[in-house]
């Protein structure tokens, strides 16, 4: 089952993709590239591109785009395995009997084992919780209003008090320190030995989407501080990638996904019959969690506690919705803190009704934002008129935006053609920067607007660095890898900083090799797609690229110092380098 990436790019390299596509689509020569009618949409003109240099394809019109792995997995519906083996044929090349490198067994055969360790932790945790010394931790949760039946749907279960006591269960089990370490499960101290992570508390464990158990959250019964211990990542489980609940809510027949904070709210949220809910597991939402769910739902509610920092972190995660083009509406919790509280108080017909209810992500956010100004006040109204304006300047689309207006200028009392006025003024200045660059698609048909959006900005500076490979050494030192924040993004950037350091050029088709879920290969081939046309005069460049580069270095520091609270340490370093960012700057030797 599993290559080598040596030998998964040496079958790539070996089929030249024009002639591959080439023997199931007519295609015509164009400058640079071939074109033809998209295989994979009806359409009656050629959108469809190839490019031998980039060694990959790409349709304007429907989108698709990958490698020569990726059109025979698409076109002929074969895995990757046997595209791969097709290929290999093609060009006669051997492939290597299917086995691991012995280092990928290993780490193979660990994860698998870690799995087996969390779903015999999760079992053994709620078989304690129908025991005697679980009787406290049962009648916390019954005292919290769950059904049996839901505590054996969620496997909710009971820690004990002993130090090791699930250490003895699993050593018995024959597990090894070392593997029992890398489950997360136990921890070992220097003159102590091993211990539980998690002891006297309630558990809750945590399944992926495809029902494994990767991970634990525990509750202390009481009010004991930390409320929540949560699994520390571990091979097989990233908390920024996984959400709870999501193994039920993806096959909910309810509309749309809803988003709440706690472990306690998806829960209670199910047993209302609302099975669509998933929370965050102990942070805020992440973009990695956005495209986990972006494969289920076309929409989602937030039902964010009502309190600031629920607030804020619900404005947080409609910019991450927005950034994926996921429309997002708000539930109103109030007077309730949140939607566990409402729901044991209400029930769930009201519940029902809230989210009839809730508001659109943008209307929320300019509600929010009224709340910041005084509306008695000329000056304060204004200003606030001028930020809501610019809000609703950002809707694409005319018909909605224009709903947008009309709906804020009622609500608030202004003037419905002043505030059109205002909103169209913002829609054509817009960012500084959207006037300055456009980034150009081959065939110069559709051009995309970059306005400041955190996640184009990234884009555009990976689409560069693939288009002008000299950037590489400008940008040394200077931005790393680890400063996109898209999960994606990230990636690509690592593998393209690894080949430059390496090859000194970048190949971008090979990068595709990585990718293997759809979605993920479609937004890489977006990026390696792209052909590059700046609309500036070369002594903007620097200035462009400087901008583009303090953008994604800002995003990155401001995200790191959310993960760092508490830290004081951390906190000021990150500080410090917030405020180099601003002398940054990028010059271009050879412009
Ligand atoms: N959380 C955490 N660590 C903490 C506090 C909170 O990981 N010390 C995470 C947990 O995932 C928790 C979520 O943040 O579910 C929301 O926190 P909170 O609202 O305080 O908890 P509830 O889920 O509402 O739990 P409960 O109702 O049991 O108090
Ligand atoms: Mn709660």
């Amino acid at each position: 089952m599993y290559y080598s990436d040596e030998i998964i790019e040496e079958v790539r390299s070996r089929n030249d993709i024009v002639d591959v596509i080439g023997s199931y689509v007519n295609l015509k020569k164009k400058g640079n590239s071939y074109s033809a009618c998209c295989p994979f949409h009806h359409e009656k003109t050629p959108s469809f591109h190839v490019s031998r240099d980039k060694q990959m394809y790409h349709c304007f019109g429907c989108d698709a785009g990958g490698n020569v792995y990726t059109f025979l997995m698409e076109h002929e519906n074969m895995t990757f395995p046997e595209a791969l083996e097709a290929l290999a044929e093609r060009a006669g090349v051997k492939l290597p009997e299917k086995s691991m490198s012995p280092a990928a067994k290993q780490q193979n055969d660990l994860r698998t084992r870690i799995k087996e360790m969390n779903r015999l932790a999760a079992g053994y945790f709620h078989y304690l919780l129908k025991t005697e010394r679980g009787k406290r931790a049962l009648e916390y949760l019954k005292g919290r209003g769950l059904t049996d039946e839901t505590i054996t749907r969620f496997g909710l279960g009971y820690s004990d008090m002993y130090r090791d006591d699930l250490y003895k269960y699993l050593k018995n089990k024959g597990y090894k320190d070392e593997e029992l370490k890398d489950s997360g499960l136990i921890r070992f101290d220097e003159k102590q030995g091993a211990a539980d992570w998690f002891w006297n508390r309630v558990m809750y464990p945590i399944v992926d989407a495809n029902n494994r158990v990767i991970g634990f959250g525990g509750r202390v019964m009481g009010d004991a501080k930390p409320k929540y211990i949560n699994t520390q990542d571990t091979p097989i489980f990233d908390k920024s990638r996984n959400l709870y609940g999501l193994n039920y809510a993806k096959k909910s027949k309810r509309a749309g996904i809803i988003f709440c904070e706690g472990y306690m709210d998806v829960i209670s949220m199910h047993q209302a019959g609302f099975d669509n809910a998933v929370a965050s597991l102990g942070t805020a939402l992440t973009p990695g969690q956005v495209n986990l769910v972006k494969r289920y739902t076309d929409r989602v509610y937030l039902a964010y506690d009502s309190d600031g920092a629920g607030t804020k972190a619900a404005l947080r995660a409609l910019e991450i919705f927005r950034e994926f083009e996921i429309p997002a509406r708000v539930i109103s919790l109030k007077p309730y803190k949140d939607p566990d509280e409402l729901i044991q108080a209400e029930g769930s017909d009201e519940f029902e009704r809230r989210i009839e209810k809730a508001q659109s992500g943008i209307m929320f956010e300019i509600d929010i934002l009224a709340g910041g100004y005084n509306q008695q006040d000329p000056q304060e109204r204004t200003e606030f008129q001028k930020e809501a304006a610019k809000k609703l300047s950002v809707i694409a689309d005319p018909l909605e935006r224009n709903n947008y207006v009309e709906s804020v200028a009622r609500q608030y009392h202004i003037d419905s053609g002043f505030l059109k006025e205002t909103v169209t003024q913002y829609g054509i200045a817009g960012s500084p920067h959207r006037t300055v660059f456009q980034l150009r698609e081959s065939t110069g048909r559709r051009t995309e607007d970059l306005a400041d959006s955190g996640l184009k900005t990234e884009r555009l500076l990976l689409t560069w660095l693939i288009n002008e490979n000299s950037l590489f050494d400008a940008l040394k030192g200077k931005i790393s890898p680890d400063d996109f924040y898209e999960p994606v993004y990230h990636s690509i950037a690592e593998e393209l900083f690894k080949q430059y350091e390496k090859e000194g050029k970048v190949m971008p088709a090979a990068i595709l090799n990585h990718y293997q879920s759809k979605q993920e290969h479609d937004k890489a081939a977006f990026i390696m797609q792209q052909e590059f046309e700046l609309e500036i005069a070369p002594e903007e460049k620097e200035k462009t690229i400087t901008d583009l580069v303090r953008t994604v270095k800002e995003r990155s520091i401001l995200y790191q110092l959310d993960h760092a609270k508490g830290d004081l340490a951390r906190t000021n370093e990150l500080m410090l380098e917030k405020a180099q960012v601003q002398k940054l700057t990028i010059s271009l030797k050879n412009k």
